[in-house]
């Protein structure tokens, strides 16, 4: 997968505000600070086309990046930041659910979880949530580059014990800083994509 020409194409937070649902979509879901917006942006090769930040609570909307007109990465505002207020929480949960279950060129949602921490009750609640609606339940295990090689298998164990995953193989993971496994997801969103 090569990408040539990617844009912001369209920020929204209600349906009316969706782009034209004339693409496939594929979409990042996670908590606050995994690390979505920077996937995206070293998936496209770009610094800052989607924007990120140490502080967790960055992306707040539905933020559709459109690739090369052929389909589109979705980011989702990342869930459990603990500092905002319930109805604010209310809210993120409405703009995700909204999304999710009613998109129907949304092929694929990918769970991201960092590959440091066990998954929280949200994370599993999310993952659930992803396979009822009958996606295939892929992890993308972030921040790779923190972690040594000899305690990898450790944590992915972890992951794939919280999540109840049975088939390892459908934990991928991976770093921002490295691209390690870039071109796995390259060939895997390819797959998705037919
Ligand atoms: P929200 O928009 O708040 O939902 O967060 P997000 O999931 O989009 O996270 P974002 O991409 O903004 O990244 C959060 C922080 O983690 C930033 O400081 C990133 O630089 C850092 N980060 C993301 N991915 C990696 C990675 O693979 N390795 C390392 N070392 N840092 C990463
Ligand atoms: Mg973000």
């Amino acid at each position: 997968m090569k990408i040539k020409n990617p844009s912001l194409e369209k920020i929204a937070v209600k349906k009316e505000q969706y782009p034209h649902p004339n693409l496939s979509e594929i979409a990042l879901a996670g908590r606050s600070n995994v690390g979505k917006s920077s996937l995206i942006n070293s998936l496209v090769n770009r610094k800052n086309l989607a924007r990120t930040s140490s502080k967790p609570g960055k992306t707040r909307t539905i933020n559709f990046y459109n690739i090369d007109d052929k389909f589109r990465l979705v980011d989702l505002p990342g869930y459990g930041y603990a500092a905002v207020s319930k109805s604010e929480k209310d809210d993120w949960g409405q703009i995700i659910e909204g999304y999710l279950y009613d998109r129907e060129n949304l092929k694929e949602v990918f769970l991201l979880v960092d590959i440091r921490h066990e998954p929280t009750d949200n994370d599993l609640m999310m993952y659930n949530w992803i396979k009822d609606m009958g996606f295939s339940g892929y992890v993308i295990a972030t921040k790779l580059d923190k972690v040594g090689k000899s305690k990898l298998q450790q944590y992915i164990k972890v992951i794939a014990q919280k999540l109840g995953i049975e088939d390892r193989k459908k934990i991928i993971y991976y770093s921002a800083e490295t691209k390690e496994n870039r071109d796995y997801i390259y060939k895997l969103m390819s797959e998705i994509l037919g």
